[in-house]
């Protein structure tokens, strides 16, 4: 029987999660709402053109919202407004990226050392949007020293809800993700709290929600290693089946297709290097397919299948 679940997010991961994934994934669906990757908006940037990355119907029908990344107020809602006018259904400011790059130039994980300025940017984003504008945070930079000071901030600019992945930037994706400051979070804010990390099976998603208290899950990895998770947090847990999979697989190739041939394998290894942990006998053959030198994507691709099919991925 199906229970009573909260929202369930499809997390936004630039290059692992591109297109290809999403697209593929809504097939299997499960999710409530998809979130795509960041879309980078430097100070003072053309937003007419970039906003043209963003097309709202990716995960039809499960809506899908747009992410940017930036540090610049204005600029980024100038974009707010451009993505709504493409379709966005909901805009979110990305507080969270850890890479270097993005953190040299004052944005991502960055904007979490001044929680007065990131108050500043989602002001900003918020008084142009006509859709709920949110926010996805880690939970600091180096340490959690501003840990509710950005919270607040957050909340107090007016964003819709706050997503919190509780790890600092320099913690990266090391150990685990901290429950208790998930948990703290929920005690801090008004407005309805997405929890995100690890979160790996039906138990994982059960026990976070339980041990914080938190409004709606997150999941990103999880959903690249077991693509039936969202239905399976759902209580559907007998709704899998190896065709529908296969199906999946199929659409993720022709997406992949559409990308310059160099980059195919690299983007299938993407995906069936995280498909490959999903049970021990797939773990056995993983580091082979990570080696396998295969020039053809057909080829690479109907030897993973054939993996699959002998590890009777269906069957789990
Ligand atoms: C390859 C990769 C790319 C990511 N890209 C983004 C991104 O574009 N925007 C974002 O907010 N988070 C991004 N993240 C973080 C995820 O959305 C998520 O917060 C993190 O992976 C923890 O959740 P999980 O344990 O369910 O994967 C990325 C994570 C990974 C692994």
């Amino acid at each position: 029987m199906q229970r009573k679940t909260p929202k369930l997010y499809l997390a936004p991961m630039e290059g692992l999660g591109n297109y290809s994934f999403r697209n593929a994934l809504a097939l299997i669906g499960g999710f409530d709402e998809a979130t795509r990757e960041f879309i980078s908006v430097p100070k003072g940037a053309h937003v007419k053109s970039l906003a043209k990355k963003f097309s709202f119907e990716d995960t039809d029908p499960i809506p899908q919202a747009a992410q940017v990344m930036g540090s610049d107020p204005d600029t980024l809602a100038a974009m707010t407004e451009e993505l709504i006018a493409r379709g966005a259904k909901r805009v979110e400011l990305n507080v969270g990226c850890p890479s270097n790059t993005v953190t040299g130039n004052g944005s991502g994980s960055s904007l979490l050392q001044n929680p007065e300025h990131l108050h500043k940017i989602l002001s900003k984003m918020v008084k142009v949007s006509s859709v709920p504008l949110t926010a996805k945070l880690r939970s600091g930079y180096l340490d959690t020293t501003l840990f509710e000071e950005n919270l607040l901030a957050a909340e107090s600019a007016g964003i819709s809800h706050l997503t919190l992945h509780p790890r600092t930037k320099l913690e990266g994706y090391k150990g685990f993700a901290n429950l208790d400051l998930i948990k703290k979070a929920k005690e801090i804010l008004s407005i309805p709290l997405i929890g995100n990390g690890d979160i790996k099976s039906r138990e994982d998603a059960e026990y976070m929600l339980a041990y914080t208290g938190c409004d709606g899950l997150m999941v990103g990895r999880g959903a690249v290693i077991n693509p039936w998770i969202f239905h399976e947090i759902k209580g559907n847990a007998h709704i899998e089946d190896f065709d529908r999979t296969l199906t999946f697989l199929e659409r993720f190739y022709e997406n992949v297709c559409l990308y310059a041939p160099k980059n195919q394998t690299g983007q299938m290894k993407g995906l069936f290097s995280f498909l490959f942990q999903r049970n021990d006998a797939l773990l056995v053959k993983r580091k082979d397919m990570l080696r396998n030198r295969e020039k053809d994507p057909r080829a690479f691709f109907e030897y993973c299948i054939d993996a699959l099919r002998a590890c009777q991925l269906a069957k789990l």
